[in-house]
């Protein structure tokens, strides 16, 4: 058989691809458990479960209930849980003081988490917004600007305060100037030399945070305020490298980039340049998008998921921060 010309294609790309053994040969990335963070929200009481609207299938825990959530993500092999508490208004100030409160919430769970699983990572949140009453992540002068140094010495007890509590990993994700390098200070000064940062280096100001807003109650405190004098602008790239690149100088264990899909050319960017244990978050708008489509039955939930985590890999990233961290694990326990 030959075409009417005797033209053949030197190279057939679909040879490769015309049986699953060769497609399975010639995969390039993998998604598995040892790549998923699952992050957690975490109320005050006991045996409470509430749903958060905007995001279906994610609920807030107490602590005992958090406990057999874990209990659940250790069964399934995930290596890491991430914490953001849901802090009673009551709780909240203008200088954020519940932030380090060593019987604060965060510091409960992260005690209780170490001690019935030692194995599992913890990775808590260094940012002010859950426990300021006008939702930004840092002090505010009379202006509302958010001040920097200011911010930064509470950032740091805060830090010390997870630190202590026993977190493995502290994840500064306030953006603000200079925090790395001095939450690494406090840390080495005071006994934590294997307390590792993640630094949200390159956090957008973005609006894909508004369904988290909803489940931490921050969107209220937050009010018509936004973050633009700290997180960074949607249009910029080059200033993502320089972030990173600061906050790798100043003592970053690891880097996130957050928001995750619509910035997957940032991971890349960084994963090229600096090579150092590369993060994204699949924010909670990401996860609402897929949730919606999936439940509308526009899109076939479990392929469009691990598709969307896959999609991270390829791009370069080391483990990703999901809200689908536990479906994902127990779709790749079937296959
Ligand atoms: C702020 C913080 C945000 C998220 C986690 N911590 C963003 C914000 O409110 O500006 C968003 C996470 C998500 O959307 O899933 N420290």
């Amino acid at each position: 058989m030959s075409t009417p010309n005797d033209f053949f294609p030197t190279t057939r790309m679909r040879r490769m691809r015309s049986q699953n053994f060769s497609r399975r040969l010639m995969r390039e990335n993998r998604l598995t458990t040892d790549d998923l963070i699952c992050p957690l929200f975490v109320v005050e009481g006991q045996s409470v479960q509430q749903a958060v609207a905007s995001m279906p299938g994610v609920s807030r825990l107490s602590i005992d209930r958090l406990l057999r959530e874990a209990e659940s993500l250790v069964k399934l092999g995930i290596p890491a849980v991430a914490l953001f508490p849901v802090v009673d208004p009551g709780q909240k100030s203008l200088n954020a003081e519940e932030a380090y409160n060593p019987d604060g919430l965060a510091q409960r769970c992260t005690r209780a988490l170490k001690s019935e699983f030692p194995d599992l990572g913890v990775i808590t949140d260094v940012a002010l917004d859950p426990f300021t009453t006008h939702g930004q992540d840092g002090l505010i002068d009379a202006d509302g600007y958010v001040v920097n140094d200011a911010t930064v010495d509470v950032l740091c007890k805060q830090a010390l305060s997870h630190a202590e509590a026993g977190a493995d990993i502290v994840a500064p994700s306030d953006m603000m100037d200079g925090r790395i390098g001095a939450i690494r200070n406090v840390l080495e000064s005071q006994g934590h030399p294997n307390t590792r940062i993640l630094a949200y280096s390159a956090k957008y100001a973005s609006s894909f945070y508004g369904p988290f807003r909803d489940a931490v109650g921050s969107a209220g405190n937050l009010g018509g305020g936004n973050k633009y004098s700290y997180q960074m602008d949607p249009a910029n790239s080059d200033e993502a490298i320089r972030e990173i690149a600061l906050d790798l100088q100043e003592g970053a264990d690891m880097i996130m980039v957050k928001p995750g899909m619509p910035y997957l050319d940032i991971i890349r960017r960084a994963k090229d340049r600096f090579g150092v244990p590369t993060f994204a978050y699949q924010v909670s708008g990401e996860y609402a998008m897929l949730k919606a489509a999936a439940q509308n039955g526009w899109l076939d939930e479990r392929q469009a998921v691990l598709e969307s985590l896959l999609a991270f890999k390829r791009a370069g990233c080391d483990a990703i921060l999901t809200y689908f961290a536990k479906p994902a694990a127990q779709w790749l326990q079937q296959t």
